[in-house]
């Protein structure tokens, strides 16, 4: 299979990631059912600052954040490999390594490795495979460690990466808009409540010993009060995080796709992804077929390959069955967060 036909191979680099994105936040943040303490998704002003604070661990704290820190980093799949192949080595040697222009920032499982998997069909994208985490993780490190990370491009491809931490780091909307205030920023948002589950049980599947997602849930459950905390919880709050972006870039230069859909209608997803990016429209229905067994949609073509595709077994997990009253309780914190959060992007994802 030829460059030309799109189906293109490359240098994939991975490097070490430690991370921990255990914020905590002070008692008055957090919401009950039955009072709402100095904060309201009207309100946040004062709210960032502390939101993103580190405050000593509490035992329960402690089992949150050793869960947390086991998963802070995607599993690496065939998604990301390690090495590039002789033929992508091959091709490494033409056009030169540029800084992204295109980031997906977030959200953590929202759907953000579907979809630069998808992109990557594209003769017009290049991405690194593994997440570089430089604007959180290792931004000491300077824009030529990063650069020298990313695939080589040749005149008119895109670069770009994904890093869904991104999002919620408070530092990174006025890092990379100090690497070029025109990066397109590409946010993939799911529903907060199964994005959390989805995370739970993510950090589940390395820790079995973790509390449950009940209990991690609630700082005080017989009051019902969430614990806002909890990095499972507080990733969900988009509105909240948006807010920081939008400090540093024009609503414009974002594209929120939707998590939900990027599952039921890949290409539709897709065609908006790459009007976003001034890409012609070349990845279509024509490139998905839907995988019973695995119940989601593959590439029909991988990058690089002529087979059939799917993402690994980490992506699309079977979720832990989880309380009901908890899961309304969920809805019903997350509810007001949705709303706003509709109102910022003029788009209603449908959660609620
Ligand atoms: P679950 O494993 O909870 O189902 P991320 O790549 O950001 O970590 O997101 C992981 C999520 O991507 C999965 O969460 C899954 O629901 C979703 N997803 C979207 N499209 C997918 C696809 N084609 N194959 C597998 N998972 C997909």
């Amino acid at each position: 299979m030829g460059i030309a036909h799109g189906w293109r191979v490359q240098l994939l680099q991975r490097k070490p990631l430690p991370q921990t994105l255990a914020a905590r936040c002070p008692t008055s943040c957090c919401v009950g059912s039955t009072q709402t303490v100095g904060w309201s998704p009207m309100s946040w002003q004062a709210f960032p600052r502390l939101l993103f604070q580190t405050v000593p661990a509490t035992p329960l704290a402690a089992a949150q954040e050793k869960a947390e820190g086991a998963t802070s980093q995607e599993e690496q799949s065939p998604e990301a490999p390690d090495s590039p192949s002789p033929i992508s080595s091959f091709f490494s040697g033409s056009g030169s390594k540029q800084l992204p222009q295109a980031i997906i920032i977030g959200v953590k499982k929202g759907g953000t490795r579907a979809l630069l998997e998808f992109l990557r069909v594209h003769p017009d994208v290049r991405a690194v495979g593994a997440e570089p985490h430089f604007f959180d993780r290792s931004y000491d490190k300077g824009l030529a460690w990063y650069r020298d990370l990313m695939p080589r491009t040749l005149d008119g491809q895109i670069t770009m990466e994904k890093t869904p931490s991104y999002f919620v780091t408070r530092e990174a909307p006025a890092r990379i808009s100090a690497m070029s205030k025109d990066t397109k920023l590409i946010v993939v948002v799911r529903d907060p409540v199964t994005r959390a589950i989805s995370d739970y049980t993510q950090t589940l599947s390395k820790r079995p010993d973790i509390p449950t997602f009940e209990s991690l849930t609630f700082k005080n459950r017989s009051t019902g009060l969430i614990d806002t905390s909890w990095s499972a919880i507080q990733i969900g709050i988009y509105a909240k995080h948006l807010e920081h972006w939008l400090r540093h870039f024009p609503l414009s230069q974002m594209l929120f796709v939707s998590g939900e859909r990027l599952i039921s209608d890949p290409a539709g997803e897709l065609g908006r992804v790459q009007d976003f990016l001034g890409l012609k429209r070349i990845i279509t229905d024509k490139h998905f077929y839907f995988n019973k067994t695995k119940g989601f949609p593959c590439l029909k073509k991988a990058e690089g390959s002529s087979k059939p595709h799917c993402l690994g077994k980490t992506k699309g997990r079977t979720h832990p069955d989880i309380d009901p009253e908890v899961v309304r309780r969920l809805r019903e914190f997350y509810r007001p967060f949705n709303r706003k959060f509709y109102q910022m992007t003029g788009h209603d994802f449908g959660w609620d």
